[in-house]
């Protein structure tokens, strides 16, 4: 891996997970019980440690980062803000929105010299972030381990707890990796049933928070489970061309229809019990994955 490749590969996984990490400590530090007063604080915490690290690679990033990644709005989508400010105000806690900001401004620039302090800078930041990461992830399981046994109530189910966990664990990989000056080494279907089994547990997720009333929507979310539970079934049996070309299509029809979700929650048209930056950011997650798509496709 090049210099210039680790710089630029490192800071746009920085700005997709740093994000998606610290919102997953929003979502456990928004769904406990006040009696649940130390666990709160604890997420509250690693969730500001991760807001710290994410405004430095935003400042880092600008100029330097492809335009693919912007393109794609997996770091940031047109209703990120809008989502925060909503769920901040109905869940009573806080999101630093001066980031998104600072991250809809960010730019690209194919010219970037990538120079020598910049290398060192993102080799701190990455071993920073592995850090926390490390705390992030214990954090989760014993939170998970607390659920599991029914010391402490949560309104997030266990199959979140463990998926949350998981999305944790690989971009703990990935900079382990990175560090090493290398991409993690995932076979085609390794890479493809991880991120198309966690598309089809959104879609198990979304199933569970819509009313009961919500028919049409829920039809649809049941549907996106068989699809994707199918890709993963198929992964070994068709062509690479095939599966890689089959998963882009039904990534595309979900990341549509949570591009919607998240504009009906915002509007207030969809009956459910999910905060809007939750489908914001399982959004983002479908854009993340399609952009991985495209780069498999090349
Ligand atoms: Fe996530
Ligand atoms: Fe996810």
């Amino acid at each position: 891996m090049s210099r210039e490749e680790f710089i630029r590969v490192s800071l746009e996984t920085n700005l997709v997970f740093q994000r998606l990490m610290k919102e997953h400590l929003f979502f456990i530090e928004t769904s406990l019980r006040p009696v649940e007063d130390a666990n709160i604080q604890e997420a509250k915490i690693l969730k500001m440690s991760l807001e710290h690290l994410l405004s430095e690679t935003v400042v880092y990033a600008d100029g330097v980062i492809s335009e693919d990644s912007i393109e794609s709005h997996e770091f940031v989508t047109p209703f990120t803000l809008r989502a925060e400010e909503a769920t901040m105000e109905l869940a009573g806690a806080d999101i630093n929105t001066d980031i998104t900001k600072a991250e809809l401004q960010l730019r690209s620039n194919s010219n970037s010299d990538y120079e020598d302090w910049l290398e060192g800078v993102v080799r701190d930041l990455n071993n920073r972030t592995l850090n926390i990461l490390k705390e992030v992830i214990e954090f989760k399981e014993k939170i998970l381990s607390l659920v599991e046994n029914c010391e402490i109530f949560i309104s997030l189910y266990h199959e979140l707890i463990k998926h949350i966990t998981e999305e944790a664990m690989l971009y703990q990989k990935t900079l382990m990796s990175l560090q090493n000056r290398e991409l993690p080494e995932m076979e085609l279907c390794e890479k493809l049933n991880f991120w198309n089994h966690i598309m089809g547990e959104h879609a198990q997720f979304i199933d569970g928070v819509l009313d009961p009333t919500e028919e049409e929507l829920k039809e649809a979310t049941e549907a996106f489970v068989e699809r994707f539970e199918e890709l993963i079934e198929e992964c070994k049996k068709v062509s690479e061309e095939e599966i890689v070309k089959r998963s882009k299509v039904a990534t595309k029809d979900i990341r549509d229809f949570k591009m919607a979700a998240t504009e009906g929650l915002l509007e207030c048209k969809i009956k459910a019990i999910i905060p809007p930056l939750l489908a914001d950011h399982v959004l983002r997650e479908a854009n993340l994955y399609l952009r991985i798509l495209d780069i498999l496709e090349d």
